[in-house]
């Protein structure tokens, strides 16, 4: 991977020190199946015919690894790796980004990478439908006036790998120009486990089985959040017990940092709460003020979890619990207007 782009106020969740510890290859990727397996044949198959690997979407909530498969699938095709970040990158960055491409290491099909594509405003959009399709830009030159003249740039091919949570927001044109489709879903705990297994030897952690089960238990579906979990418990191992990780440890750590058996937190029971003193029924943004967070990523980072679980829908009269909240949360669930009508 040549080069590492990070737009100015953009921090990946995972500390720096720890992208050397992502897995860099597709067998060393815990999870997603599927995916891998079709990410191997359109490799192998790009690698057999010479070719770049088509533009690839991929698509899902935040934390599930969708950096970490784009800078694989850069690594097994051995070419450059650039990332980008859609809501920060404007049309002059991305013709010298797009412009730059190709020319470290790989002389062609190399990786650009662009997190949250669906936040490419439509003027950069513009300039991504031409180079996608036959690599070149068109810019230029000149500071206007009648010196400007229009040069045509061509940069050789390169692979976009767009990441989005959601693809509904992505422009039709945008959208139709991705050869590959790939939509990641939260992890299985035994995939969790795993993933935590995997970081405490990297780190050299001691954790006992059951202490990762429970860290896998709790961490929602996401590898990024059971590797956050594994580093604070450590913490809480390193000076309250005697370092390792046992279930009594992470179960109790857990308690203590407020996530609940299921791996709720205080923002999902805020959120919850919020519905339920509303009678029921809340709209997003009536939500988002109650808790004070920004309504994108309560619809991003919280309610894709709430929804996966069973424990919120999304209604035409806005967000309400299910019944299985309402018995997670000890409370009693509002009366329905149908039972209104039928008593
Ligand atoms: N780190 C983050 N996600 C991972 C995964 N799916 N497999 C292995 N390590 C990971």
């Amino acid at each position: 991977m040549s080069e590492r782009l990070t737009a100015p106020g953009e921090q990946d969740d995972d500390e720096p020190t720890h992208h050397t510890f992502r897995p860099r290859r597709l067998d060393e990727f815990i999870g997603q199946k599927e995916i891998c397996d079709q990410m191997r044949v359109f490799i192998q198959a790009a690698q057999q015919r010479e070719e770049p690997l088509d533009h690839t979407l991929l698509v899902g909530p935040k934390g599930l690894g969708k950096t970490t498969l784009a800078e694989i699938a850069a690594n097994e095709m051995g070419v450059g790796f650039t990332r980008a970040i859609g809501s920060n990158i404007e049309r002059l960055e991305l013709t010298s980004i797009l412009s730059g491409l190709n020319q470290g290491g790989s002389q062609s099909g190399s990786v650009l990478f662009i997190d949250e594509i669906h936040r490419v405003n439509q003027r950069t959009q513009e300039i991504l439908y031409p180079a996608m399709e036959d690599y070149f830009l068109d810019v230029v030159i000149g500071q206007g006036g009648p010196g400007a003249r229009p040069v045509r740039l061509a940069f050789g091919s390169f692979t976009l790998i767009g990441a989005t949570t959601r693809e509904g927001l992505l422009t039709g044109p945008l959208r139709d120009r991705f050869g590959i489709r790939l939509r990641l879903d939260f992890y299985s705990k035994e995939e969790l486990v795993q993933i935590v297994q995997r970081d405490a030897a990297l780190f050299q952690i001691r954790v006992e089985e059951k202490g990762a089960a429970e860290i896998a238990k709790r961490a929602r579906g996401t590898p990024r959040i059971a590797k956050r979990y594994l580093r604070r418990i450590r913490d809480f191992a390193d000076t309250l017990g005697d370092g390792i990780v046992t279930y009594d440890l992470a179960r109790d750590a857990l308690d203590r940092l407020g996530v609940d058996s299921i791996g709720l937190d205080e923002t999902d029971r805020r959120i919850m709460y919020s519905i339920i003193e509303r009678g029921g029924y809340a709209s997003l943004n009536t939500i988002a003020s109650a808790v004070s967070e920004d309504a994108r990523t309560i619809e991003d980072v919280y309610e894709p979890f709430l929804i996966q679980i069973g424990f919120l829908s999304k209604t035409p009269r806005g967000r309400s619990l299910t019944p299985q909240a309402y018995v997670h949360l000890g409370e009693p669930p509002p009366e329905s207007p149908e039972s209104n009508q039928l008593f």
